[in-house]
């Protein structure tokens, strides 16, 4: 049996409106015959969301989110509430690597990394998320472990928060 599968919708890091009954009702009679566990989806409006739900449990939603990106932050507190897991990809920019001066300037006044602060956000932003950060390299690797271990006081969240309204 395979743990989750996520339907994948929409562009390549938008949602596009429409009707995803088809597709998920085809995964939610793969997970009928026990043969996946839990149901996701990815690149989603919260209309596409509610949409899943009306055909079967939705465990998780995978959507570009990070902290100057906030395009869901409705979507994920509405998750949280209902206690369905919310996994940001491009948690750190993905191929645009995120830059801010608030987060550089949050960042040494931490010792930390502008990247580690970037993680520990998401982290604290709300405890359904699930982080998924890429690299290619050992070193930054240790570094974004070392973000989940950070605790951002509240003048930082402040200052960081700003990111995404700007
Ligand atoms: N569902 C979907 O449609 C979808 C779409 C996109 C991505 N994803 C998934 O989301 C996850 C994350 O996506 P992603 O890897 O593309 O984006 P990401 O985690 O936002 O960013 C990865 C980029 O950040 C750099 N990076 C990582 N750690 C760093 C650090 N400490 N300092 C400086 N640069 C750093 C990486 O370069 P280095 O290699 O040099 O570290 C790489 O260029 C992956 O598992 C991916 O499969 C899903």
């Amino acid at each position: 049996m395979i743990d989750v599968v996520n339907l994948r919708v929409g562009d390549f890091d938008t949602p596009s409106p429409g009707s995803i009954a088809e597709p998920f009702t085809v995964l939610a009679e793969l997970q009928q015959q026990g043969l996946i566990r839990h149901l996701g989806v990815s690149t989603v409006t919260s209309e596409q969301v509610a949409e899943a739900q009306s055909i079967a449990p939705v465990a998780c939603v995978q959507n570009f989110y990070n902290i100057a990106h906030r395009v869901d932050d409705e979507l994920v507190d509405s998750l949280a509430a209902q206690g369905i897991a919310y996994v940001p990809y491009f948690p750190l920019g993905g191929f645009s690597p995120l830059q801010s001066d608030a987060l550089i300037a949050v960042a040494a006044r931490l010792g930390a990394t502008p990247m580690a602060v970037a993680l520990a956000w998401l982290l604290q932003r709300s405890p359904n998320i699930l982080l998924i950060p890429g690299t290619s390299s050992i070193v930054h690797l240790r570094e974004n472990i070392a973000g989940a271990a950070l605790e951002l006081p509240e003048d930082a969240l402040a200052e960081l928060d700003a990111i995404g309204a700007s």
